[in-house]
């Protein structure tokens, strides 16, 4: 299969820059050095010497930042506690994207709700501009008390969102099959934190409580493994290979399901009023 032919080539490709050293990225990732502070005048804050990152969100602003490298590919990690207590209103994003109208992006979006209720998990995939594939996950853990992690695998095969290593969501290349995938427009890594009152939770109908704020997201343990873009050269070098043709194994399968069937809440695969001439054809293909 001339696919296959193209995944070896890249692979061959990657090991060939590895062995002329090119630099390893993730082993030891500081907030200093790997990210901006994009907005928020202030209220996002790097402490302990790069090792902690907090975003923060008053009535006046929210607040985000944003990696330094771009990325064609990676496997990139991040360790995140919410916002405790009453968060209703708020959406803490965490996202790769590019830039423009036909942009790439892959979302992970965190719906905040009031003490004890829980936070629904919104995912999405755009390919060259086109959204429209959301799933909703609650999780299976208060995932405000303690860090978790959230990551994105996105290689030439698939994009499998992860919460703790385990899979939650796959989204398979199917370009052999006229589906768009993003594989051309290199990404960033961003976050914030903002208000989202009108949606967020239960629709819109809990608003924000502005007594409770500051409200507060913590971030840690970064980790990029990663094929890292240079705009000089238009080309990537990327740290390690494995996860480069990672697909999901059978144990990984079963994870996903039991993730699937206990905990998704809403998915535009089975949302029939929301496609009523017929669903998008990757619904039957993925
Ligand atoms: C908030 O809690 C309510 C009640 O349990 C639930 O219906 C809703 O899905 C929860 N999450 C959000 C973000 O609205």
């Amino acid at each position: 299969m001339a696919y296959e032919g193209l995944v070896i080539s890249r692979v061959a490709f990657v090991v060939a820059l590895l062995m002329l050293g090119f630099g390893l990225e993730g082993s030891d990732a500081n907030f200093n050095k790997d990210f901006d502070i994009t907005w928020g005048d202030g209220r996002a804050k790097i402490l302990n010497n790069g090792q902690l990152l907090t975003l923060s969100l008053d009535k006046t602003s929210g607040s985000g930042f944003r990696s330094q490298n771009r990325y064609m590919y990676g496997k990139i990690d991040m360790q995140i506690k919410l916002v405790p207590g009453n968060s209703a209103g708020t959406v803490t994003t965490y996202y790769l994207s590019s830039l423009g109208a036909n942009h790439d992006e892959i979302d992970f979006e965190f719906l905040g709700n009031l003490s004890g209720d829980p936070y629904i998990l919104h995912t999405n995939v755009f390919a060259q501009g086109k959204g429209n594939r959301e799933q909703q996950f609650y999780l299976w853990f208060d995932p405000t008390k303690d860090y978790h992690t959230y990551s994105i695998l996105w290689n030439p095969l698939n994009i499998i969102f992860y919460v703790d290593g385990t899979p939650i969501r796959e989204f398979k290349n199917l370009e052999s099959k006229g589906m768009s995938y993003p594989k051309s427009q290199p990404m960033w890594v961003y976050s914030s934190l903002w208000d989202a009152e009108d949606w967020a939770t239960r629709g819109g109908l809990v608003k924000t409580d502005w007594t409770q704020a500051p409200f507060i997201a913590s971030y840690r343990n970064y980790n990029a493994q990663a094929c890292t873009w240079s705009p000089s050269s238009s080309s990537s070098s990327c740290s390690s290979s494995s996860w480069l043709n990672q697909a999901l194994d059978t144990s990984e399968q079963r994870r996903i399901e039991w993730v699937q069937k206990n905990y998704m809440i809403y998915n535009y695969c089975s949302d029939s009023k929301r496609f009523p001439q017929g669903f998008p054809p990757e619904c039957s293909l993925n």
